[in-house]
This record gives structure tokens, C-alpha cells and sequence, in this order.
């Protein structure tokens, strides 16, 4: 929670990934504190229902149908979120996927190169859009979507998207100490298994769940609501000494 009640009131979120899971939730969060929320997605029927919910919320959503892939689409989802609401304050990048599963000899160069496109450049053009404008204001948070997988390697099915959210883990870092005394924060969030699409095929096999579950200590997959809390917080001006790391959050488990 903030720690003034309406920090988030006539502020401005842009989130890609809006459409769905972890995206969503986080969108419909930042709207119960009264935030605009730019809803950013290649899915527009996804990103119809998320709007949606933030509009019932009583706060104002701007639905963009964006493909983080393409610096020009993403540029212009930047400009289109000021031109609507006159600032953005916050960037939560949470578009992305592991792609497809493969073991470390099956993954290709179309798989990696796609597999970094989406979670590191998606990432890297968001931030390179949105931070001039928070450097003229002087504020502005940014949060990235990394993941567990980054501490373990993804061995066995996912050395891709574990180097991928590697790297968005250190261009975090990097970009948080770069523009820290700028007023900028930037800081990443590595989860283990949350209840969303990205995890319905996992969840489709009874021993993969199995497995997932004997590693975390609280037995359960996370909500996509508790990240997107954690998203909140890191956006209030609750701790603002906050910046740069990366936050697991993995119900005790998630290091094997
Ligand atoms: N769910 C998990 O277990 C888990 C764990 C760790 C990290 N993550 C990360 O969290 C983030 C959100 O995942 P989720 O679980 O909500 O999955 P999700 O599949 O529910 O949502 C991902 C969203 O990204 C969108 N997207 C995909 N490609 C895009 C593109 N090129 N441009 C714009 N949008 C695009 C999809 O349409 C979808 O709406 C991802 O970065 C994922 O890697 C998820």
C-alpha cells in the first residue's frame, strides 16, 4: 500500500502484457487506487476485457493494441499514454513468455532470438520510450517482469527464457543505478509459478504440478494478484529507497 492514501490518484501506469494473467490483475490493483491504466497487449479481445474492468473500477483505461517486439509500436504507445492522460509515471513490463519448451540442444536460433525479441527488447524499447519523459518530470518508476527461472537456468526445458530474464534482471540494475539520483527507480520481480495462462500447460500435466509443488514450501502456486500488490508497492512512495534489485517471490521455494 501507498503511504499516502491517494498517491495513485490522476497518476498514469502503462502496462503491457495488460490482457492477461499477472498484467491484468496488476491493471485492475492500480485502477482500485484510482490510477489511469494504459493497457498495452498483442490481444484485443484480452485487452477489451481488462479495460473494462478498470473502467468499472471508476478509473480510466486507454486499451493500445501494441506489439512490444516493434521499438516503432512501442514508441508510439509511449507518445499515445501522454497524449491521453498529459504524463506517465510508472512502467510495469509484464509481456512475456517462455515461448515453447526444449531442451538445451533443441533450442534454435529462431527460438532464442524470438525468446529475447519479447522479454528483453520488449523490455529494453519500453524503457528507452518512456524514460525521457520521466526524466523531464523528474519521477518515475519502473518495473520489469524477470523470474525465478533466472536463478536456476531453466535446465532441462528453459536455458532461453532463463538467460532472457537474466538479462532483464542486470539491464534493471543497470538502469536503476544509472538514473537513481535522477528521481528514477527502476527494480524487477522473479516469481516462481503463478496461477496464469503462461502456466496452463505446466498445469496440464498433473506430474509437472507434482513437481512444482514438492519445491515450494507453502504447496501452492502464487495469484497473479499478489504480484501485482507487490507491483503497487513498488510504484508508492512507500519505501522509495528502493531500487535496482530484483524481488523473489516464490512461497519459500523455487532454489533447486
Ligand atoms: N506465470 C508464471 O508462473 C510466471 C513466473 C515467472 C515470470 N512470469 C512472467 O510474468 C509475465 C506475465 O506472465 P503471465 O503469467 O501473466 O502470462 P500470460 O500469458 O497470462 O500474460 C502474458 C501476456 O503477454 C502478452 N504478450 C505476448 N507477446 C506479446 C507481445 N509481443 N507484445 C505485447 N504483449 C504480448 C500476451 O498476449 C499475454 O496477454 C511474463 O513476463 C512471464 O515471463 C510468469
Amino acid at each position: 500500500m501507498p503511504k499516502t492514501s491517494d498517491y495513485f490518484h490522476g497518476k498514469t501506469i502503462i502496462i503491457t502484457g495488460a490482457a492477461s494473467g499477472i498484467g491484468r490483475a496488476t491493471a485492475q490493483i492500480f485502477a482500485r487506487e484510482g490510477a489511469n491504466v494504459v493497457c498495452a497487449d498483442i490481444n484485443e479481445a484480452g485487452l477489451r476485457d481488462t479495460s473494462a474492468a478498470v473502467n468499472a473500477a471508476g478509473s480510466q483505461a486507454l486499451a493500445l493494441k501494441t506489439d512490444v517486439t516493434s521499438r516503432a509500436q512501442v514508441a508510439d504507445m509511449v507518445q499515445r499514454a501522454i497524449d491521453a492522460f498529459g504524463s506517465v509515471q510508472f512502467l510495469f513490463n509484464s509481456a512475456g513468455a517462455a515461448i515453447r519448451r526444449a531442451k538445451f540442444l533443441e533450442i534454435d536460433d529462431a527460438l532464442m532470438q524470438k525468446t529475447f525479441d519479447l522479454n528483453v527488447n520488449g523490455t529494453f524499447y519500453a524503457m528507452q520510450a518512456v524514460l525521457p519523459h520521466m526524466l523531464k518530470s523528474g519521477l518515475g518508476v519502473i518495473v520489469n517482469m524477470a523470474s525465478m527461472a533466472h536463478r536456476r537456468g531453466g535446465p532441462g526445458s528453459s536455458v532461453h527464457y532463463a538467460a532472457a530474464k537474466g538479462a532483464v534482471v542486470s539491464m534493471t540494475m543497470g538502469v536503476a543505478r544509472e538514473y537513481a539520483a535522477a528521481g528514477i527507480r527502476a527494480l524487477s520481480i522473479s516469481p516462481g509459478p503463478i496461477e496464469t495462462p503462461f502456466q496452463a500447460a505446466a498445469q496440464s500435466s498433473p506430474e509437472l504440478v507434482q513437481r512444482f509443488l514438492e519445491d515450494i514450501p507453502m504447496k501452492r502456486f502464487g495469484r497473479p494478484e499478489e504480484i501485482g500488490e507487490l507491483v503497487l508497492f513498488m510504484c508508492s512512495d512507500a519505501c522509495p529507497f528502493m531500487t535496482a534489485d530484483t524481488v523473489y517471490v516464490n512461497g519459500g521455494g523455487g532454489w533447486r
